[in-house]
């Protein structure tokens, strides 16, 4: 079983200290939906979000999309080899059933998780697809699923591996992905996880890490 878990993800509802910035007024009357339930997102509200710290990383629920439909739709998945999990920055944890189909259109996205935050899980507490938990930091989650598996953290700057070299062999891995456009991880990533690797000498986009991931593992067989 391979577990992948989107680390420190950009995804949040829009922090009250920009409820009132015009981008967000704009936004919101558009959607006809109030601040305090709707997602962050640098599309519609980067200039709101140069008053945040970390204005420059956050909101990025696209992320998060790309990062499911390609977990999910994945051939490993489908043969039951695949469990994923998404962290956000502010400790959340979305746990996701893995017959689960997202919606491919990004706005209908948006609003699934906009409806996971306010009821906490969807489309029903009886029956979950996807389920959010609060304060649960990304050590405590992985303490809490690990059993004996690896725990692999990808980034640039890990140890650095061919391609189809990602897995020393077969078994079962916890692999960590990033879920930020720039930056490192804000969790300790790196003390938790028993080593890096990296798969290129540069950085990569989010889905292609991940697509390269699920694929060395499919590989092993
Ligand atoms: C867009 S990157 C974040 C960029 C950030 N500057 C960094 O150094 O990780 C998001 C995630 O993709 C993964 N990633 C990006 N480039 C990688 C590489 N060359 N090798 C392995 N993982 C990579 C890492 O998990 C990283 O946290």
């Amino acid at each position: 079983m391979l577990t992948l878990i989107l680390a420190d993800a950009e995804l949040e509802l829009i922090p009250q200290k920009i409820w009132g910035h015009p981008a967000v007024v704009a936004y919101t009357k558009r959607r006809k939906k109030k601040a305090r339930i709707c997602l962050l997102d640098a599309t519609y509200h980067h200039s709101a979000m140069r008053n945040l710290e970390d204005g420059g990383r956050r909101g990025r629920p696209d992320i998060v999309h790309f990062f499911l439909l390609l977990a999910l739709d994945s051939i490993l998945n489908q043969e039951g080899g695949l469990r994923v999990a998404v962290h956000t920055r502010n400790d959340e944890i979305i746990e996701v059933n893995p017959e689960t189909r997202l919606p491919k259109h990004y706005e209908r996205f948006v609003g699934l998780i906009e409806s996971l935050y306010d009821m906490g899980a969807v489309p029903s507490k009886k029956d979950p697809l996807l389920e959010i938990r609060y304060g649960v930091r990304l050590k405590d989650y992985i303490d809490e699923i690990r059993e004996d598996e690896e725990i692999i953290a990808m980034s640039p700057s890990g140890e650095k591996r061919q391609l189809g070299r990602i897995f020393p062999k077969k078994g079962d891995y916890i692999v960590i992905i990033g879920g930020f456009p720039e930056g490192d991880y804000r969790s300790p990533v790196y003390e938790i996880a028993d080593r890096s690797v990296s798969i290129y000498d540069g950085m990569l986009k989010v889905w292609t890490v991940v697509s390269e991931v699920i694929g060395d593992y499919e590989r092993l067989g």
